[in-house]
């Protein structure tokens, strides 16, 4: 198993970091377009190995011949937005990038599954998915876990227990209009609605949708990187072992929820084909409402691009 991981950044470097601690490769190898990044991060990272014990091999390029028979690629190449930038102000620039890259892999790696985590999601998934000439099972996107794990921790430090106890589900773009599962969220199997005042639930929901923001506001200078790190390696390690986990992740639609064209976050289980099912489970009519709104979001960034 080699998996490629495209940008060196912060997401980047530390999704590598914990694929190689986790052993779901032989080789995990970093690309980036700035000369000595990719190299640099990987030997360092490497040089933890005796120390972690792991025995993944990490090596950094800034060519995609490095790449050659990957198996997996996260993208996370592209820019992070700044204090006062939404993630759909990056359309334009990352589209290019996303573009770019997923070309050069794909000439290298032509059936490896795409794990995109760029920002906006949804769209680069699109751009990722047109580009590549894959099947859209091959082709899905990371955020619905960031997003989830959001929600989850929040609840956590709200009624001070684990998080190993949360289990929610965020579903919709990975966006200001993302949509929290109350209904299906529990505390060890007891609805979240049972234990937690109604006004508190929707601050958390409310605090959840501006998760990224958050971040991005103490950082100033980028966004979220070990949350959004340690998502995306669980849809990696679902995918190697072929576990099938049911985890939110950006899809592309054919119907399912009424909606088709685009990509967003939905229930999918991921083996080691990709996406193996997307699961259409029953929402209600507000729930419904709430996607539809998240879909048409999705919809008019997409517009944006000639793709
Ligand atoms: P970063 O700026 O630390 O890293 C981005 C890396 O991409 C840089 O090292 C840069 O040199 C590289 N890059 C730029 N153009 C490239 C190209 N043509 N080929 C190869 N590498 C290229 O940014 P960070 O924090 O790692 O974020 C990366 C992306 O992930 C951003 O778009 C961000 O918005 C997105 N993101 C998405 C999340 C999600 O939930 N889907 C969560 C967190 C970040
Ligand atoms: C986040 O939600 C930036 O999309 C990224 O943190």
């Amino acid at each position: 198993m080699k998996i490629t991981v495209i940008g060196a950044g912060h997401v980047g470097a530390t999704t590598a970091q914990q694929l190689a601690q986790k052993e779901l490769a032989e080789e995990v190898v970093m690309v980036d377009v700035v000369e000595g990044l990719p190299q640099g991060k990987a030997l360092d990272m490497y040089e933890s190995a005796p120390v972690q014990g792991f025995d993944t091999m990490v090596t950094g390029s800034n060519d995609y011949g490095a790449t050659a028979g990957s198996q997996i690629a996260v993208i996370t190449a592209g820019l992070a937005r700044k204090p006062g930038m939404s993630r759909d102000d990056l359309v334009e620039a990352n589209a290019k990038i996303v573009g770019e890259v997923t070309e050069k892999f794909m000439a290298k790696s032509p059936n490896a599954i795409l794990i995109v985590v760029s920002n906006p999601l949804d769209i680069m998934c699109s751009v990722a998915h047109a580009k590549s000439g894959l099947p859209s099972q091959k082709v899905v996107g990371m955020a619905g876990i960031l997003d989830t794990a959001r929600f989850r921790s929040f609840i956590a430090m709200e009624l001070g227990v684990s998080v190993r106890s949360i289990q929610a589900m965020v579903l919709g773009g990975h966006g200001d209009s993302m949509v929290p599962l109350v209904r299906y969220t529990t505390v060890s199997g007891i609805p979240l609605a049972d234990l937690l005042a109604a006004d508190r639930i929707e601050a958390l929901v409310e605090r959840t949708r501006k998760g990224g923001t958050e971040i991005v506001n103490f950082l100033k200078t980028g966004s979220a990187y070990y949350a959004p790190a340690a998502a995306a390696a669980e849809m990696v390690e679902s995918i190697v072992y072929n576990q099938n986990r049911l985890l939110p992740c950006s899809a592309l639609l054919t119907g399912e929820f009424g909606l088709e064209g685009i990509y967003m976050g939905v229930p999918c289980q991921l083996g080691a084909n990709g996406i193996e099912k997307i699961v259409d489970i029953d929402l209600t009519k507000d729930e419904l409402a709430a996607l539809s709104a998240s879909a048409e979001a999705v919809k008019g960034t997409l517009s944006k691009l000639n793709l």
